[in-house]
């Protein structure tokens, strides 16, 4: 019986690592990415976005992130732009290298730099900031982003991914960090699995709306 045991577990170990070393990109993720590498609008709506790819909790590994799919549903509705703020070293694809990393930052109060910088930040009246929860908090490099860039006078909302926190109260940090932005604090909070979903594209469309966008 512990024989059958050990010999399931190493050929579910075997299948896994199969799997992830074929995962190939989905049609949804090829569509998300499509969206999200064209910027050909003379829109005055920015989306600003940070992703993770790789493994995912609950999602497996991915090729676009979470917080990315919903960021591309945003900017096709609202035919806007979209920044993806990319870190200069990127973060493990390793789920749990990841969160140690990340819990080392938090504990560090970090401000991890960015790569890429906004073109024309000033010729955007609305900016929507989008990111995933970790460990109850905005990712730090987000901070960095805030710290970066002048926000006075701009409407902001946000939106962010998570896997049971929900927004863990980070809407009204950013409101806080961005107090001369007109901060809008009735976001969109969606989990993994429903923000790669046609679910999770409709409950953005309809939070769009109900925002009167
Ligand atoms: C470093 C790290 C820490 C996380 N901490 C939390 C958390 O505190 N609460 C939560 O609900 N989900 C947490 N998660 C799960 C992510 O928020 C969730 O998987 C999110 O959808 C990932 O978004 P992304 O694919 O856009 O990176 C964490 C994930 C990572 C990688």
């Amino acid at each position: 019986m512990k024989q059958k045991i050990i010999l399931f577990t190493i050929t579910l170990m075997i299948l896994g690592l199969g799997i992830s070393e074929v995962t190939a990109i989905s049609d949804a993720e090829t569509q998300a990415n499509d969206i999200l590498n064209k910027n050909s609008t003379d829109s005055d709506i920015l989306v600003i976005y940070f992703s993770r790819t790789g493994e995912n909790y609950n999602v497996g590994n991915v090729e676009v992130g979470n917080t990315a799919m919903v960021a591309s549903y945003i900017k096709e509705y609202l035919k806007a732009d979209s920044f993806e703020v990319v870190p200069i070293d990127k973060y493990p694809d390793n789920y749990d290298e990841c969160t140690k990393l990340a819990s080392k930052e938090k504990d560090d109060n970090a401000r991890p730099q960015i790569q890429n910088k906004i073109d024309n930040f000033d010729s955007y009246k609305t900016v929507f900031i989008g990111y995933p929860i970790w460990w109850g908090d905005l990712p730090m490099i987000m901070y960095t982003l805030m710290e970066d860039y002048d926000f006075t006078g701009k409407d902001v909302y946000i939106f962010n991914t998570h896997e049971g926190s929900g927004d863990a109260g980070t809407y009204s940090t950013v409101q806080s960090k961005l107090s001369k932005a007109n901060v809008n604090t009735d976001g969109l909070a969606l989990d993994g699995k429903t923000a790669r979903s046609d679910d999770g594209k409709q409950k953005t469309i309809e939070w769009l709306k109900g925002l009167g966008l």
